[in-house]
């Protein structure tokens, strides 16, 4: 068993209708709740850090845990770096082992993000390792802007063809109304399907990503409040609008929040209801099944990927 680059878990996506999860992982009980879910769906799986968890973790021990898991679950498996922001990162995680990364250039203007992405492709694509970009910003409720200006912000279909050709890039993360994070939309949740299906007419074989998908379930939101936390007007991405975009060419679904949410959600509550207890193997379990649980239910009933390994 080992880490695989995404390419054939894409190449398979891009010709039906399910999207591969790809959730965001910072300690073992976060990847062993996604392993264990993907196992049971028998799906697909990509696991990946951000550049603060290779920070905080280690990138070597991220890449050791990640092995430890696909070699213990019986089956191969993606170590992404999400959200590399330059190129000594995506080179750094390279270097560790990771099988897929991405370089984020999104808050450069077009030429330059264009010349760093073909920069982290020449050295990725000569250790076989696949590499995702971004085009257009992803802007949320929090950012505090208008409609016009958030629309502004979104992928310009022309340009991904452009940006495709010139960087060699092997999966575009693709700005259309989704944001990071628990406060994602003010009002309706809304997605630009008329930009997403332009994109991807231009650009038909190229794996699209979507980023900020987390789904921010109330029950979670409302447990950890009960419990003492504090998240008010959380908003996530409606459960039919990824499965909609999974038929546009979303090939990759990107997933963090609602494993945090899940996470802290039980964590308040045995802590609460447990307040002699201080075993982080006993305080960490309700979570860690919650986590699981989460990411089955994505798996199975939004992603559509189950059975899909
Ligand atoms: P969420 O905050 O919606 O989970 O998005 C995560 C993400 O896109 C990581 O790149």
């Amino acid at each position: 068993m080992a880490l695989i680059t995404s390419k054939p878990m894409f190449a398979k996506a891009l010709k039906s209708d399910y999207a591969v999860g790809a959730f965001n992982i910072s300690n073992l009980e976060f990847v062993q709740a996604a392993v264990a879910a993907a196992k049971a769906e028998n799906a697909p799986l990509i696991l990946q850090v951000t550049p603060s968890t290779v920070n905080y973790a280690g990138g070597a021990y991220m890449v050791k845990l990640a092995e430890a898991a696909s070699e213990s679950a019986g089956f191969d498996l993606v170590l992404h770096l999400d959200h590399g922001e330059d190129f000594e990162m995506c080179k750094k995680c390279i270097d560790f082992g990771f099988s897929s990364v991405m370089i984020d250039g999104s808050k450069l203007p077009f030429g330059e993000n264009a010349a760093l992405v073909k920069k982290v492709v020449e050295y990725a694509h000569a250790k076989g390792v696949p590499v995702e970009a971004e085009l257009g910003k992803l802007a949320g409720a929090e950012d505090g802007l208008s409609v016009d200006s958030r629309s502004a912000a979104f992928t310009d279909p022309a340009e991904a063809a452009e940006f495709v050709a010139l960087t060699g890039v092997d999966s575009l993360a693709v700005a259309i109304g989704t944001s990071h994070g628990a406060y994602k939309f003010k009002g309706e949740p809304y997605l630009d399907f008329d930009r997403l299906k332009k994109i991807h007419t231009l650009v038909p074989s190229t794996p699209l990503v979507l980023h900020g998908a987390s789904t921010v379930p109330p029950a979670f939101v409302e447990k950890c409040n009960r419990y003492g936390g504090s998240i008010h007007g959380g908003r996530g991405v409606g459960e039919d609008m990824i499965r909609d975009a999974a038929k546009h060419g979303i090939c990759k679904v990107n997933i963090s929040t609602d494993l945090k949410l899940a996470m802290v959600a039980e964590l308040r509550k045995y802590l609460a209801e447990n307040p002699a207890e201080f075993d982080p193997r006993k305080y960490l379990s309700p979570g860690k099944e919650a986590v699981q649980g989460i990411v089955r239910h994505i798996i199975r009933d939004v992603l559509g990927a189950s059975g899909r390994r």
